[in-house]
């Protein structure tokens, strides 16, 4: 990883903590359930999404404060869906972000309330902003409803379940992760667009970028799986061959998996450069997703 993007990185984490922190603790709510929410926004993570937002802004030459709302509020929508993907009656996952997961620590009733409550309340906080614009909130807004709700990351995950015990095409493997992973991660991009003032060329260029990384991104998700250390990842390997998860490697075979995911970066890393502005931050935030060991 270059200087700045390592510089970038250690800054805009730390601000975007310390923003979740702050909303958590202004939250007027049953303590267990602020908590529960505080619990697995602190756990760590790598805050991928928020610096794709943050990083998107730099690239215009703006200041990726702006973000900083619109990226907590990305980032709650993420935990949350962490949460729920890791409950019994879904993964049934025992470790995330090197802890204990939310419902082994709080109860299944509590975990599900804690997703529930980042969830609202992440739209709650772009719609209080004092940052943003009344247009730039209702965008905001409409698009990452349309990313996380039941025809973006909600449908994934829903097929994802489905899927479970079966053989499934490509196309319909590449419909699971582009939806339960690959919207989420372009809502990033768009967002910081968005907030940049992108024009219409722009962004379309950036959502080509995004469709890539996004698919690049659960690619090597399900590669570390595999191949991956529990240690590092902060949560169980071998966790889709236990539910016997439709993946790449599992329909592909490792090889072909792997130049898919090399395919994907370079069709990234090629629309970026159509998008006539700084690209440095956001390259070599595409080589981090493909050569990612955590
Ligand atoms: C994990 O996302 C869930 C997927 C969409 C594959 P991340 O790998 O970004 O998880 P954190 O935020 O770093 O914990
Ligand atoms: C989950 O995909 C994606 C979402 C949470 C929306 P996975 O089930 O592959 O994520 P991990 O591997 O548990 O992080
Ligand atoms: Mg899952
Ligand atoms: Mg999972
Ligand atoms: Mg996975």
């Amino acid at each position: 990883m270059g200087a700045t993007l390592a510089a970038f990185m250690d800054n805009y984490k730390q601000q975007l903590e310390k923003e979740l922190a702050r909303r958590i603790a202004s939250i007027q709510a049953p303590p267990r359930l602020q908590e529960a929410m505080d619990y697995s926004l602190q756990a760590g993570g790598k805050r991928l999404r928020p610096l794709l937002l943050l990083a998107t802004l730099e690239s215009f030459g703006k200041k990726p404060q702006l973000g900083l709302e619109a990226a907590a509020a990305l980032e709650m929508i993420h935990t949350y869906s962490l949460i729920h993907d890791d409950l019994p009656s879904m993964d049934n996952d025992d470790l995330r972000r090197g802890k204990p997961t939310n419902h082994k620590v709080y109860g299944e009733a509590a975990a599900v309330l804690a997703g529930d409550a980042l969830l609202t309340y992440a739209f709650q906080l772009i719609a209080q902003s004092e940052v943003y614009t009344d247009r730039q909130k209702v965008q905001l807004i409409a698009s990452l409803a349309e990313a996380a709700g039941p025809e973006g990351m909600v449908a994934g995950q829903m097929a994802d379940m489905e899927g479970e015990n079966q053989q499934l095409t490509l196309e319909e493997l590449e419909y699971i992760h582009t939806n339960k992973t690959g919207r989420l991660l372009a809502f990033s991009i768009a967002a910081g667009a968005l907030l940049a003032g992108a024009s219409k060329e722009q962004q379309k260029h950036f959502q080509t970028y995004a469709y890539h990384i996004g698919l690049a991104f659960q690619i090597q998700d399900d590669i570390l799986d595999i191949e991956g250390s529990e240690e590092k990842m902060g949560k169980p390997a071998g966790s889709d061959s236990a539910k016997l998860k439709s993946t790449y490697p599992h329909l592909l075979g490792m090889p072909r998996t792997k130049a898919m995911l090399q395919e994907h970066i370079d069709k990234a890393l090629s629309a970026l450069k159509q998008t006539n502005t700084n690209t440095q931050l956001l390259a070599e935030l595409a080589e981090l997703i493909a050569n990612r060991d955590q």
